[in-house]
């Protein structure tokens, strides 16, 4: 009754935002993603199931879990009790192996790790299909860290069938490096969850969901054919759109900071001027993400250092999915 499993981070290439309403199948993304999972950045999780519990208690990085991360852990629990017919509550320990306290989300990697561990110390089933369901009651993203290398989530079709997820292309196929210039490690003062709920909001959603077909499409090729300036044109087109959705959401959401344009600029700047192919996308924060080549991860990064406001670039190799750990944390 106890499992400890790891998982790593991802960043989406073409993003997930907004929310259908009103489903009685739980979470339902307005839109299909792609993404590459991340090496380095990873979660480790221990679940214990214990019978004397009064409830589930959670640790995150050994510290007592904050409200919303418990309420999105005990979802999960609640719905892993209720496949496995348990009536225990669980000790949940998790820390993410960052290089750094915080600035990329650790809710993909922390969801992911959680599902398979809970799965495996109930007794359930470990195929990633089966845990789709339980990583997005945590958190959407989450779904895609359930494989390694290149992974697109699918919107249910209609009836009954659950969000589909699946690997595109294994980290072997195309090796890749996210730099993450860390701006900001401040919690965003408007969390996703809500974020996707003010999508509908914008004027700009229907045009985006109307352009994504033929832009999953061409970053699928681009994934296909190992093709960086082609992924690179497509990736950035895409983060822009979903931050114009954000910026003419009511209320506006306005994630960047000056130096998320500073570093847009060193971006382009090092393409047009020096020729190095690096190509950025930004989540729901300040932070910019440079997508690039391993060989040219060095140049990229000191560049990257040299722009105001940037504190820190984290480098992070496509990664590999989760998997089950031997040591426990407790
Ligand atoms: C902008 O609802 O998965 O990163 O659970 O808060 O980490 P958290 O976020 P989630 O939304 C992610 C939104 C996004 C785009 C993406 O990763 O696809």
């Amino acid at each position: 009754m106890k499992a400890t499993a790891n998982a790593g981070s991802n960043i989406a290439f073409v993003k997930y935002w907004g929310v259908r309403r009103g489903e009685r199948r739980g979470l339902v993304p307005l839109n299909p993603s792609v993404s590459m999972t991340l090496e380095k950045a990873r979660t480790t999780t221990t679940v214990e199931f214990l019978p004397g519990l009064k409830q589930d208690v959670c640790k995150i990085n050994n510290r007592p879990a904050p409200p919303d991360a418990v309420a999105r852990v005990h979802r999960v629990m609640s719905r892993v009790r209720r496949l496995a017919r348990l009536k225990a509550f669980a000790r949940i320990e998790s820390v993410n192996h960052f290089p750094t306290s915080a600035g990329i989300a650790s809710s993909a990697s922390g969801f992911a790790a959680l599902a398979l561990a809970a799965a495996r110390a109930a007794g359930l089933t470990e195929d990633p299909k089966h845990l789709v369901p339980l990583t997005i009651l945590g958190s959407g993203s989450a779904c895609r860290s359930l494989y390694g290398g290149y992974v697109l989530w699918s919107p249910p079709g209609k009836g009954r069938a659950p969000s589909r997820v699946r690997q595109l292309a294994p980290e072997g196929h195309w090796p890749l490096v996210d730099l993450v210039a860390i701006l900001s490690r401040e919690q965003k003062r408007v969390p996703s969850e809500q974020g996707h709920l003010l999508a509908r909001t914008s004027p700009l959603l229907e045009g985006r969901l109307q352009s994504l077909g033929k832009i999953v499409s061409k970053i699928r090729k681009a994934i296909r054919e190992r093709d960086l300036s082609a992924l690179g044109e497509w990736i950035e087109a895409d983060a822009l759109c979903m931050h114009a959705v954000m910026m003419t959401s009511r209320p506006s959401l306005l994630y960047w900071k000056p130096a998320t344009l500073a570093v847009i600029e060193a971006v382009r700047d090092l393409r047009d001027r020096k020729g190095i192919p690096c190509y950025f996308t930004i989540d729901a924060g300040p932070n910019v993400h440079v997508i690039t080549l391993p060989d040219q991860a060095a140049a990229v990064t000191r560049v990257l250092k040299r722009v105001e406001g940037v504190e820190e670039v984290l480098h992070c190799p496509t990664g590999r999915g989760p998997s089950i750990d031997e040591e426990p944390l407790f």
